[in-house]
């Protein structure tokens, strides 16, 4: 049986993330206030009122999610580009269903990763300029300006990518289940493309690890989990009243 989760439920968990990503930008704005006032004991004195790792874990939840747009906007955009051939070219498997079905095809494949990709390299443009060693930069770790943005554009294909991919292996649990294209999967439906996305990132662990597997990216991780479920029915929502999705979910 479907379980759905009641509206309120989604404005309560929006309003709680943006209050917790609103306070731990306020902390780090206030931290960094200090610090340039006091020196080293302006520092001190930050730590005295909060304590520096929850400081630190504060500023990862948010860059997380900075870090994983290129994923988040992987299958809006293949919504915007997809028609045309589909990915199983039709084939049809002996259970009668579709291997994946003409919801998923090859321009929208191309079409997500390449605008994933894109999406990395504009937002790691301003840094390049102007703080290019800076925590919030997609092209970190890099040598030189030049590694950084094939880094920042490879990175952000790989989770688009993975994002895409995660979302065809849930259109073909779908199918197996047989569950006709658009059909709701609850769970499925949410999580498909941010599992495939982590998973896929970790061909980039250089960059991937420090940002959602280890230390305080631990927290980063645990906000996409937590932001997932309602940024997804948002964009959804979105793309079904601009006409773009057969259905609001
Ligand atoms: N789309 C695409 N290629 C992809 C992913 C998505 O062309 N690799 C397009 C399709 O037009 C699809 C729409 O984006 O109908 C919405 O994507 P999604 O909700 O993932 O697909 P559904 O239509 O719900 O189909 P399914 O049940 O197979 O997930
Ligand atoms: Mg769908």
């Amino acid at each position: 049986m479907a379980v759905r989760m009641p509206r309120g439920a989604y404005l309560a968990v929006g309003l709680g993330m943006n209050l917790l990503l609103g306070t731990a930008y306020s902390w780090s704005v206030f931290r960094a206030a200090l610090i340039e006032e006091f020196g080293s004991r302006g520092a001190d004195a930050f730590t005295a009122l909060l304590p520096f790792a929850a400081a630190m874990a504060l500023e990862t939840i948010p860059q997380a999610l900075w870090f994983f747009l290129p994923a988040f906007l992987a299958n809006p955009s293949a919504v915007l580009w997809g028609r045309g051939t589909p990915m199983d070219f039709g084939r049809t498997l002996r259970d009668g269903e579709r291997l994946l079905g003409d919801g998923k095809t090859w321009r929208g494949l191309i079409g997500g990763t390449l605008s994933g990709a894109l999406l990395g390299l504009l937002l790691f443009l301003p840094f390049a300029f102007l703080d290019p060693s800076s925590s919030w930069s997609f092209g970190q770790p890099a040598s030189d300006a030049g590694a950084a943005a094939v880094l920042a554009f490879v990175a952000s294909a790989v989770l688009a990518f993975g994002a895409l991919l995660g979302d065809v292996v849930g259109a073909f649990l779908k199918r197996r289940m047989h569950k006709p294209r658009g059909a709701k999967a609850p769970g499925l439906d949410q999580y498909d493309f941010v599992v495939g996305g982590l998973l896929l990132s970790l061909l980039v662990a250089g960059w991937s690890v420090p940002r959602f597997f280890s230390g305080d990216g631990w927290y980063g991780l645990l906000a996409i989990i937590l932001i997932t479920p309602a940024l997804h029915r948002g964009v959804n929502i979105l793309g079904y009243r601009l006409g773009k999705k057969h259905e609001p979910w």
